[in-house]
């Protein structure tokens, strides 16, 4: 087992390093920068001419990236929602054959998944896959597949996948609303470029990431609190998944502007926030971060060396500028070094957590 780590201590830090490289083969050939703009090469032109709606169904981890994808797929002007795969059997929304249900699972094998995805087949929803395993379940029994080429994955805590999860399925959204909308996205000229910087992008983050300090900083808090706005929401979701699952410590995710609605009355000194920045109505979400600080709670902003926010808070992970469709994907990035270096000051067993799997298939 040691072998297969090669230089590192644990699985899930291999992986969180090999994202420059998984992100580089997701998006290989996929994209065209030039004449025609194509944002996913997969499909042809006008596959999704007649896609009215688009419902995501997901669990863990890959629901945030439903999330992400959704969120954007509604920012690029269609008609979207992300849900939970194990509550769709009690409260799908409707479905017809102009309805998109994108199942979205790493492994491919998660039943409350392929539950929903088979209950959306069975009201005559037309179905895709986004997953990592060629030949999985949901890629078999799917209309379509879309496979994000991330390479196994062996920490339980997802890391790798969920990048290439959710820039897969950004790419696809830009994809969808071209065919919808008969024209490219407004944003696309300069969001692709920036996809095929992101391994670069990410290379920087995990070069001068000062996200083990930071772990070191906070490592007797009481609990860890994750705001953000836009496409920060999913990242706060995922940067405090990922944090319970493998520290055992308490950790919440909201979005920014929810704070004031319930979670501050936990805010303390005891408390640390981390902001993330995407270039989504940033200046809400600083003030937001602002109020936890005015109740005693320490600020790590995660966004650019040069945004607002690095005046205002405590302490700051780094991330390079980019489109702020991505943003949030080299924040969470930062997020996964945080949650790894506390989890291994408390000596957890980082790859696997109690209690959980891998891949979950019952229901
Ligand atoms: C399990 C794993 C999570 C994962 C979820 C969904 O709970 O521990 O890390 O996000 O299943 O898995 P899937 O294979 O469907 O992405």
């Amino acid at each position: 087992e040691q072998a297969g780590k090669g230089e590192y201590d644990h699985f899930m830090l291999k992986e969180i390093h090999e994202q420059p490289t998984s992100l580089a083969q997701a998006i290989e050939g996929r994209i065209d920068t030039r004449n025609d703009r194509i944002a996913l090469s997969d499909f042809e032109p006008g596959t999704f001419d007649d896609v009215e709606s688009v419902q995501f169904v997901a669990c863990g981890t890959s629901y945030h990236a439903a999330l992400y994808g959704s969120l954007g797929l509604n920012q690029a002007g269609v008609r979207s929602t992300a849900l939970l795969a194990n509550e769709y059997s009690v409260s799908a929304p409707p479905v017809d054959d102009d309805t998109l249900v994108i199942a979205v699972t790493q492994s491919g094998e998660t039943a409350d998944t392929l539950n929903a995805l088979r209950q959306a087949t069975a009201e005559g929803a037309r179905t895709l896959t986004v997953t990592n395993v060629v030949g999985s379940t949901a890629a078999r029994e799917a209309d379509d597949a879309l496979f994000i080429r991330a390479g196994p994955e062996i920490g339980v805590a997802a890391t790798k996948t969920f990048s290439s999860q959710a820039v897969m399925l950004t790419l696809l959204c830009q994809r969808i609303a071209a065919d919808r909308q008969g024209e490219p996205p407004a944003d696309l000229e300069s969001l692709l470029p920036a996809v095929e910087s992101m391994p670069s992008a990410l290379d920087e983050v995990l070069d001068s990431s000062d996200a083990a300090a930071i772990a070191r900083q906070y490592d007797d808090s009481q609990s860890y609190f994750f705001i953000g706005r836009g496409l920060g929401f999913p990242v706060a979701l995922e940067g405090a998944l990922k944090f319970k699952e493998i520290t055992y410590e308490h950790a919440e995710g909201f979005a920014s502007g929810e704070l004031k609605h319930g979670p501050l009355a936990l805010v303390t000194p005891d408390t640390p926030v981390f902001a993330i920045f995407t270039g989504q109505e940033d200046e809400k979400t600083l003030k937001n971060a602002e109020e936890a600080q005015t109740r005693g709670a320490p600020v790590v902003a995660v966004c650019p060396d040069e945004h607002a926010a690095v005046a205002v808070a405590d302490e700051h992970l780094a991330i390079p500028d980019t489109n702020a469709k991505l943003a949030g994907l080299l924040a969470n990035v930062q997020l996964q070094l945080v949650s790894y270096h506390a989890a291994d000051l408390l000596d957890r067993p980082i790859d696997k957590p109690r209690n959980l799997a891998k891949s979950v298939t019952v229901e």
